[in-house]
């Protein structure tokens, strides 16, 4: 027997209870406001709760996850995974898994260098150097909020062509050779260098509103390059990648000198790169620098397949490579 589209709601609406302090009411056209709520809760907890009268419950009942003072009630019930690190105790990340997590390739050479030799490599060669000048004028030497300011933007690159190569596998019908993947994998990895430089750098309010303006326009004109010649945007990101293994040789200057305090690592680090508890931030530094080398050695190596008149598909992504 089919059931109308507003018999159905109503079912759905009288199904979704709330408890506040003991109290009990239905919801009904609260239901997309809670709906609504648990999309703005990022560090869930799950709290099953039995409803009166029902016995023990069921899976598609009612529950309310918390986070902090926040809390959440979903009809819907998605029970977040509780995770334990290898010695047993609790995994307190929200944002990556330990199965993420890695120990960097220090030994990997950092003073490689692509020789710019068409004029298209000389034209994204000096590009990059010229758009380090204002980040040396704005930032100086206050190298981790340059590593900060890096890192907002580095994390794009990766997102956009991966985007694209996803679009591209879906309209053409046609397998990616892992580059999708290879680079979100990248996208994802200078997030979370962005993650750790946001525990020992606090940005200021104008230094906010640069990131956001700089993201705006480097997010649409990266999308453009892309569209227009993926061989040199991806040479773009090979040279912002040698430039960020040269901050990071500054950072670590500085560090060596006294000018920046050589702080504990903040814990997300320890665990994302599998540290021991009591590195420091040079040590960090350290296995974000090598991060940067993997990249520029990824962008450049598919800068160069496409230099060659080949297709990424055609040669199997460096999945994992960092
Ligand atoms: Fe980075
Ligand atoms: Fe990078």
């Amino acid at each position: 027997m089919m059931m109308s589209r507003s018999a159905m709601k109503l079912l759905s609406t009288a199904t979704v209870r709330t408890i506040h302090g003991g109290g009990e009411f239905r919801q009904g056209f609260f239901a997309l406001g809670a709906r609504n709520l648990s999309s703005t809760v990022s560090a869930v907890r799950e709290k099953p709760q039995t409803e009166p009268g029902s016995g023990s419950g069921s899976a598609a009942g009612h529950r309310s996850f918390e986070g902090g003072d926040k809390s959440v009630v979903s009809y819907w019930g998605v029970a977040p995974v509780k995770l334990t690190k290898e010695d047993g105790t609790e995994w307190k990340w929200s944002c990556f898994k330990p199965s993420e997590t890695y120990k960097a390739d220090v030994s990997i050479d950092l003073g490689k260098h692509h020789v710019p030799g068409v004029w298209t490599d000389k034209v994204a060669y000096w590009g990059v150097k010229m758009l380090r000048l204002p980040t040396d004028i704005f930032f100086k030497r206050r190298f981790e909020m340059r590593a900060m300011m890096l890192e907002t933007v580095a994390a794009v690159p990766g997102m956009v062509g991966g985007m694209l190569l996803h679009c591209k596998s879906l309209r053409r019908f046609e397998h990616s050779g892992g580059w999708i993947r290879a680079l979100l994998e990248e996208a994802e990895n200078e997030r979370m260098h962005l993650m750790t430089f946001m525990e020992v750098a606090k940005p200021r309010w104008y230094e906010r509103a640069l990131v956001f303006a700089v993201q705006g326009i480097f997010w649409n004109l990266y999308f453009v390059a892309y569209v227009i010649s993926p061989k040199v945007a991806h040479r773009v990101v090979g040279y912002l990648e040698e430039e960020a293994v040269h901050s990071y040789n500054e950072f670590i200057k500085e560090i060596d000198s006294g000018n920046i305090p050589n702080v504990p690592a903040p814990a997300i680090a320890i665990d994302y790169w599998r540290l021991p508890p009591d590195s420091t931030l040079r040590d960090v530094v350290m296995v974000v620098r090598a991060d940067e080398a993997h990249h520029r050695d990824v962008n450049h190596y598919a800068s160069d397949i496409h230099y060659q008149g080949l297709q990424l598909k055609e040669f199997p992504a460096p999945l994992g490579y960092h």
